[in-house]
């Protein structure tokens, strides 16, 4: 399935942030700089935030969104970053603009969050500002907003699955892999990814098995069991009510189950869409007060 994450309105261009979702995550070695080296499977999902550009007499940054009270709207927002970044490369050509960010995914969860709102925002200011900068282009400007703002912007072009390497640099699109039926959840912990990093013990350790062509999502599964997210264990030390959540989304029929990049959302991946939507119901009712939510991730094709 490819995607389809812009929208254009008048004036107004919309497009979707997805959801980013590390299926695996091995933690191999570290630089000189601090940063980790890291070996990652990511798929992006149909729900996200939503970014809207529009042309405007001044500049403005506006949120809604069940999750719009805990952001910043000061420049410390990683929106207003690309915007201004963006602006640095041609100032004559970049107009004032509102940007309007729906906020739908919970803060410092693991799951994208700022990286995929900064590259809607990169790309979407792009086309409104008739740049016409190269995805190549954006990809360098993206990575000195984040590590994970590269992934992102290449979930702009195509959603496909990708194994990445580097920082989060390196992105390798994935070319036989199926969409997944995921659920998603998180029960309002929030983990900076610093401090996760920070309290990692080993950080040279063994690096992913090369993944293969997935014909189905048992083999997707299959693969992932032999994976690992090394930033679990220094999840659990700060959050240690993460392994308990591993075991109800086992238990409510997942095939396969993992935390999200540093944490703190979990995830599982469900042969079915109807098994899927059985568990959201299940631990919804027990959870009322957790985010729960189901995506249906983008495949290779
Ligand atoms: O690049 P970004 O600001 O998104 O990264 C947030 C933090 O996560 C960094 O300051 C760093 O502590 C950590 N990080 C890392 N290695 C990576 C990516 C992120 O140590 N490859």
């Amino acid at each position: 399935m490819s995607i389809s994450v812009s929208a254009r309105d008048g004036a107004t261009i919309s497009r979707l942030a997805p959801v980013k979702i590390n299926l695996a995550l091995h933690v191999t070695g570290q630089r000189a700089n601090g940063y980790h080296e890291l070996e990652m499977i990511v798929a992006f999902g149909d729900f996200g935030d939503h970014i809207s550009v529009t042309p405007a007499l001044h500049d403005d940054f506006t949120v809604s969104g069940y999750y719009a009270p805990f952001i910043p709207l000061n420049n410390d927002n990683l929106v207003l970053k690309a915007r201004d970044l963006l602006r640095a490369q041609n100032p004559s050509r970049c107009l004032p603009v509102h940007i309007h960010l729906e906020k739908k995914l919970p803060i410092a969860a693991g799951i994208g969050g700022g990286s995929t709102d900064a590259a809607a925002a990169l790309t979407a200011l792009n086309e409104l500002w008739q740049l016409n900068l190269p995805y190549e282009t954006l990809l360098e400007l993206g990575l000195q907003l984040g590590a994970d703002v590269p992934m992102c912007l290449h979930s702009q072009q195509n959603g496909a699955p990708l194994l990445v390497r580097g920082i989060g640099e390196d992105l390798s699109p994935l070319v036989e892999f199926p969409a997944l039926h995921i659920l998603l959840i998180n029960d309002g912990t929030a983990l900076a990814t610093p401090t996760i990093f920070k309290a990692l013990h080993k950080r040279d350790n063994p690096s992913l098995i090369a993944p293969d062509a997935f014909q189905s999502i048992d083999e997707v599964c299959a693969y992932l069991h032999k994976t690992r997210n090394d930033l679990f264990k220094p999840a659990e030390t700060l959050a240690p009510q993460l392994q308990s959540h591993l075991h109800e989304l086992t238990a409510s029929g997942a095939d396969f189950v993992q935390m999200s990049g540093s944490g703190a959302t979990c995830f599982a991946i469900f042969s079915t869409r109807e098994n899927m939507l059985q568990a959201k119901q299940q631990i919804r009712q027990a959870h009322p007060d957790w985010f729960v939510v189901t995506t249906q991730t983008y495949g290779s094709h």
